[in-house]
């Protein structure tokens, strides 16, 4: 069974590629994912995603704004998938949700279910999402997802659990048409046990990453800036007290803790992202410098022949942006899994027992709860921030 794939908000094509490596095989038949059309609105990610995922169609990348697209005019899809904006989903700053700029666009992804009907659909976003406008734009959207005809199953997925060298926290529904009568289970993670979780360093250097690989240019640092980074241990950031005064950066704002921290060679990296200014680019664990973006790709699974195409800046947005496509591929083929029959080891998923009533009282356990918890919730969110690259601006360097 072929399920031909339809995408908004594609990106470079981390999810696509994933989908790309999931195949099943049942009494001789064929269970895999296949690439029909996508679209996003910037042009280096639709060349990006051309390049990689359908080199021989590239009529098949509409690059566009999605508010101007013709969803009725697309070729028909067994699958849909949509990564839709985070930006104002994110923990950090303002969480505007469904009256930012770009809340709203998950609609497209709702218009799309309506009409194409799709046997299965993925879509994903931040942990943050969760907690914008308290609650609110979260049920929303898996509302308007379950009236749209889909058996749906939210999960928090942790990605350095599924075998990627990082930790990085992402929800991800999958959606089953009603039609089918089933719901979809989320497949344990692999590595639940944090002894086996991939480390950076295996990330990074098993193999060596070639001197010719493609977005492997190194960042030219100024001088003081190498000098405080071989100040901060692996592991350590900005703020390590052991960096000399003259060193230090003067601070306006919140002192995030991934400004200029390098890697823990021993441990998954931190959230690889596509955003932020100074200090924000990732740091070496053995060398005082930032990451090349070959080696976050690498952090984000992609394999080395994947090259992303545009500006440095381009790429670094491009390749934090993505769907790691390892853990994409575990839970695309857990979905081909349940349509071919073949069992296979599940996990309950984070909304399990209260998504009936989240998608009945438009509430979740916690706004239940009351306000009481609010305060709580805003604390605990300030924890989860390093998952988000600061604004520029909230960082002043004085090196
Ligand atoms: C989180 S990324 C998706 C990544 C993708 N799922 C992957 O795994 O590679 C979101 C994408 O939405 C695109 N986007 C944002 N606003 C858009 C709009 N109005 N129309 C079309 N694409 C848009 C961005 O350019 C970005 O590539």
């Amino acid at each position: 069974m072929i399920f031909k794939k339809g995408e908004l908000f594609c990106g470079p094509g981390g999810l696509t590629l994933g989908a790309k490596m999931a195949k099943v095989e049942k009494d001789g038949e064929l269970f895999k994912v296949e690439h029909a059309w996508a679209n996003d609105y910037d042009e280096a990610t639709c060349e990006t995603f051309r390049h990689n995922i359908c080199p021989d169609n590239p009529e098949t990348v509409i690059c566009g704004d999605v508010r101007k697209l013709d969803i009725t005019n697309l070729p028909e899809i067994d699958a849909f998938a949509f990564g839709f904006p985070c930006n104002d989903y994110s923990i950090i700053g303002e969480s505007k949700g469904l009256e930012g700029e770009y809340g709203p666009l998950y609609t497209y992804g709702i218009k799309v279910l309506k009409h194409h009907k799709p046997k299965w659909f993925i879509a994903e976003n931040v942990g943050g999402l969760e907690s914008a406008n308290e609650g609110q734009a979260f049920i929303k959207i898996l509302q308007e997802m379950e009236e749209a005809g889909y058996n749906i199953t939210p999960h928090l997925y942790k990605f350095q659990e599924y075998g990627v060298p990082q930790s990085r926290h992402r929800i991800i529904i999958v959606g089953i048409h009603k039609d089918f009568g089933w719901t979809f289970k989320v497949p344990k993670a692999p590595f639940k046990d944090s002894s086996s979780w991939q480390t950076s360093r295996q990330a990074l250097e098993e193999p060596p990453i070639p001197e010719d690989a493609f977005n492997h240019e190194f960042t030219k640092h100024q001088s003081k800036v190498i000098e405080m980074l071989e100040y901060i241990p692996p592991g350590e950031n900005a703020w390590y007290e052991g960096i000399p005064e003259h060193l230090r950066l003067n601070v306006k704002g919140a002192r995030m803790s991934n400004i200029y921290k390098r890697l823990d060679p021993n441990a998954p990296a931190y959230t690889v992202t596509g955003s932020g200014g100074g200090g924000t680019h990732m740091y070496h664990y053995n060398e005082p410098r930032a990451l090349t973006s070959r080696e976050r790709a690498r952090l984000q699974t992609f394999p080395d022949w994947f090259e992303f195409i545009g500006g440095k800046e381009a790429v670094r947005k491009q390749v934090g942006m993505a769907v790691p496509p390892d853990g994409a591929k575990v839970i695309i083929e857990a979905i081909l899994k349940s349509f071919a029959g073949i069992e296979y080891e599940t996990e309950s998923s984070k909304w399990e027992e209260e998504l009936s009533e989240m998608l009945s009282t438009g509430k979740t356990k916690k706004n239940r709860k009351g306000s009481a918890t609010k305060q709580k919730n805003k604390e605990e969110n300030k924890e989860k921030n390093n998952d988000v690259a600061p604004k520029e601006e909230q960082v002043e360097f004085t090196i």
